[in-house]
Formats: C-alpha cells, structure tokens, sequence
C-alpha cells in the first residue's frame, strides 16, 4: 500500500498578524486585490481593521451569501475583472472564503462552466489568494475545495490548485463574534476534528492533528462563547479550527451528510446542523465499532473515556454553548426526511463513515434528531 500526504500552505497566526498583509502582497507581486466578503461583515469591527489596512483603496466585493451559490461566485468574479484586481483576498467566515478561492477557476477559465468541475484542466498559475478567517469553524482558509450550490443541491469543487497562496490567522478578527456563531462554527471545527479521526482512511498524520485539535477544543470552545473578549481561548478556537480542516484531507462521515441537506433544504447553518445530528450518529457508530471514541474521550481529558462518556460530553458541551437536539425547533418538518435522506445518502461524506450506512440508516438517525 501506498500513500500521499499533503500538508497546506504557510500559515501565519497571532493577534495582530493582519498588518502585515501589505508586505505578503508586495511579496506575491501583486498590488490589486480583490476583497470577498459577505454584506453582514462590512460594519464589523473586523472589516474596519481591514480597511485602515488598505487605506480603502482596494476593490471590494461583499456580496456573498450564507451557504453560498453559484451566482455568488458568478458575481465575485465580474467585481475582479471591473475592478482590473490581480489577487484575491477571501475575508470572513467559510462562505466568504470558499467563493474568494474558487473565483479563481473562473478567472482563468471565463469561458468554461464551473460545476460540473474540469478536475483534470490545467489550473496551476491561479491567481494569488490569501485567505483570513473571521470565524473559528470551517477551516476552508486552508482547504482545497469550495463548497457552492447549483440547482438547490451543495457541490464539493476540489482542487490542490485551491490551496491558498497564504494564511492569515489573527484571532483579533474573531472577538467580535457572536455567542451564536461562535458556538455553531467552533461545533463544526471539532465535528471535522472527531469524524476525520474516526474516518478508517490511512492517515497517521492527520489522526495527529485531529486529536489536538480536539483536545484545544475541549479547552476553548465554551469559553469563547461564554466570553467574547478571552483572546487566548479565540486564538486556539482559531488554530483548532484550521487543523480540523487539515485533518478532514481524510474525509469526514455520517453527520457531514446528514447536516448538508439540512442546510440546503431547511437553511440551517452548517455548524448547526452538525451539532444537532452528532450525538445520535455518534451513538449510531459506538454501537457497531466499540471503542471508536476512546482517544476522542482521552484528547477531551475524561478520566474514563469510554463511548458513552465521550458521546455525553460532546452532547452537554454542545448544550452548553446552546445547540440543543431537536431539528423540529429549527422548522425542520417530518415530510422533508424523505427527500433529505435521498440526498443524504448521495452526499459522498459518510462513504468514510467508521462504519457503512445505508440510507434507511440516515431516514433514522434524521428521525432520531427530529
Ligand atoms: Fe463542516
């Protein structure tokens, strides 16, 4: 057996670390970026520090949406031809930074269609594209794939082209957060953490990066939604969230697919989504692979981290940060299980799943969360 690893891009992390984007761009030979963000962080904080950075003088694009579309990416692109850009920097949360990566294909290649995706085309030479996470949850800042939707379905564009040219973690740009973000996208961060660990796929080096990112987890996530302001605990939501995405180079599982029509059919945030599948897929996994959990309930430091430990505390930290069970709350309806589950079952993420399911498997765990 042979295998590939591939590790990501330079990462630069630290409160304060955005001033000194001017000089990577110089050193990327590029002076025109194009800034990708959503409408929601223009009045943030966050976005000010950016723009006493670029002196206002950059093009912007704010127009992305949450659970993004292919009109998005559509849109970006028209803003970084008018605006004659020649670098993208993708600032804000995951949609924001997958349409900033992914507008590149459709730089380079205006006349062909993005979805269905040429995998096999020449993308080498994208434009430049640095990447700074305003959230702690999805990682996309390092991935190598953009998740944007077509006909009401999520399609996964993947690429090693994608990578960013650089990253900028700053974990000043997260204080601003909400409680409610706060807690759904550092809930997504650990589910990439737990199902990329939990995934049979042969990666050593991930299961590593994995298992730290759960246990800087465990440490941070309760505390950065209960106090905004606790720098220390935004910086290892930051980090933990990064290597999460690293670690999911494995795949993910069953909840990944379970939460992706959630989103499409119900609007639910991703981060959501997954938190509120997760202890009945959990449950669902234990059952069949005993002692799947163990090293997930050591990284979170239980003294007796069997399965049933591990599950619970996932649970009650996700209760605890306000992500109650009960899709039903959240406007999911009985009569959508059905077509959810159809979709669910197509969703390529449980395919690494610790154990096959099947999709009967998926109406029930779906019905379980209802
Ligand atoms: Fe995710």
């Amino acid at each position: 057996m042979t295998s590939s690893f591939s590790f990501p891009t330079k990462i630069l992390f630290g409160a304060g670390t955005l001033s000194e984007l001017p000089k990577h761009l110089s050193a990327l030979g590029v002076s025109k970026p194009l800034i990708v963000t959503d409408p929601g962080l223009v009045s943030t904080d966050a976005f000010k520090s950016l723009e006493k950075i670029s002196g206002k003088k950059w093009a912007v694009f704010s127009g992305v949406h949450p659970n993004p579309a292919l009109e998005d990416v559509e849109a970006a692109t028209a803003a970084y031809h008018s605006g004659k850009c020649d670098s993208v920097i993708a600032f804000g949360g995951g949609s924001a930074l997958d349409v900033g990566k992914v507008i590149r294909i459709c730089i380079k290649r205006p006349d062909q269609p993005l979805i269905p995706f040429d995998f096999d085309a020449d993308w080498s030479g994208l434009a430049p594209c640095i990447t700074i996470p305003t959230t702690a949850g999805t990682g996309s800042e390092t991935g190598r794939s953009s998740v944007i939707i077509k006909d009401g379905r999520k399609r996964v564009i993947f690429h090693p082209s994608l990578i960013a040219s650089l990253v900028i973690l700053d974990p000043k740009l997260t204080l601003g957060l909400p409680p409610k973000l706060t807690a759904a996208t550092g809930a997504d961060a650990l589910i990439h953490c737990i199902e990329s660990f939990t995934s049979p796929v042969f990666h050593p080096m991930c299961d590593g990066v994995a298992l730290e990112g759960i246990h800087l987890i465990g440490q941070s996530l309760a505390r950065a939604v209960k106090n905004g302001g606790d720098i220390d605990a935004r910086g290892k939501m930051q980090i933990a969230a990064m290597m999460g995405a690293v670690a999911f180079q494995k795949d993910l599982g069953a909840i990944h697919s379970l939460a992706h029509p959630l989103s499409t059919f119900c609007g639910l945030h991703h981060g959501t989504a997954n938190a509120l599948c997760t202890p009945f897929v959990m449950k669902f996994n234990a059952e069949r692979v005993p002692g799947v959990y163990r090293r997930v309930g050591i990284a979170l430091g239980l003294n007796n981290p069997d399965d049933d430990a591990t599950i619970e505390h996932v649970s009650n930290l996700f209760r605890e940060i306000g992500l109650v069970p009960g899709l039903r709350a959240y406007g999911v309806k009985e009569s959508l299980l059905d077509a959810m589950s159809d979709q669910a079952f197509e969703d390529t993420c449980h395919q690494t799943n610790p154990v096959p399911v099947t999709r009967s498997d998926l109406r029930s765990l779906y019905q379980q969360a209802l």
